[in-house]
């Protein structure tokens, strides 16, 4: 299978003009790839100035609202994404649980909402380095998978994506080691296996993210056998993003 490889632009950059130019940028770049599948998460607002210029990755939303449409001030739903070409949804980021509040149950709302609607469901868990210091790790992945998936029917998991992000390995320019986020993504597999069932367990993609760069990303991909990566910082700098790429394609 082709590697998935997801750009999170987080909240950057700060004009539509700089997104254009790292758009097109992109663009340009990636025009020969076949073999990796690209998926550009930017902010919400420049979601539909790429609608009609993508043909070589694909669009992902950084975060949606469980619900269709209606009194929900500030919130933008899955129909509204889908509707603007929008494929893939990342749900659960760190950085919403820890800056915004999430909890599980919202995300486990949010899952539904994206799943039911057919679109791609990236599910970000991870520990943080207390956690990973008192050897909590797989208690707090376990937790945070069995959340976000309660009561979600079997068949819909074909559209979920579960990406490993330890948060101590986030923005911090300490990835994780290859040995454990293979460890990590054999756990959840196992996991996923013992819920649902091995079939689903097996196929069910798992990526990497925290501090991917071009030095570190295709040991992860070749040597942990992840499935893809979920790059924050680096994503913003086209042509080392693209040379991620690159080495994978
Ligand atoms: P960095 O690649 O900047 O560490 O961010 C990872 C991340 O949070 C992707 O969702």
């Amino acid at each position: 299978m082709r590697s998935l490889i997801i750009a999170n632009w987080k909240c950057n950059p700060s004009t539509f003009k700089e997104a254009k130019i790292l758009f097109n940028s992109l663009k340009k770049r990636l025009k020969k790839i076949r073999n990796v599948e690209v998926v550009i998460c930017p902010p919400f607002v420049y979601l539909s100035s790429s609608k009609f210029q993508v043909l070589s990755f694909k669009l992902g939303a950084q975060d949606v609202f469980w619900e269709e449409r209606g009194a929900f001030t500030g919130e933008i739903s899955s129909k509204m994404l889908k509707d603007l070409g929008v494929e893939y949804i990342i749900l659960g980021h760190s950085e919403r649980r820890q800056i915004l509040k999430e909890t599980d149950e919202m995300i486990n709302k949010k899952i539904k909402a994206t799943l039911n609607n057919k679109l791609k469901s990236i599910l970000c868990i991870g520990e943080t380095e207390e956690e990973r210091k008192e050897g909590k790790t797989f208690e707090i992945l376990k937790n945070q998978i069995e959340k976000a998936l309660s009561n979600l029917q079997t068949y819909k998991l074909r559209n979920l994506i579960i990406a490993y992000e330890p948060i101590w390995a986030i923005g911090s320019g300490k990835p994780c080691q290859v040995n454990e986020a293979m460890t990590a993504a054999l756990f959840i597999k196992k996991l996923i296996s013992h819920l649902y069932n091995q079939k689903i367990g097996r196929s069910i993609r798992i990526l990497y993210g925290g501090s991917v760069n071009s030095l570190n990303a295709s040991n992860y991909i070749r040597e942990a056998k992840m499935d893809g990566l979920l790059i924050g910082g680096v994503s913003l700098n086209s042509k080392e993003f693209v040379k991620i790429i690159k080495q994978l394609n």
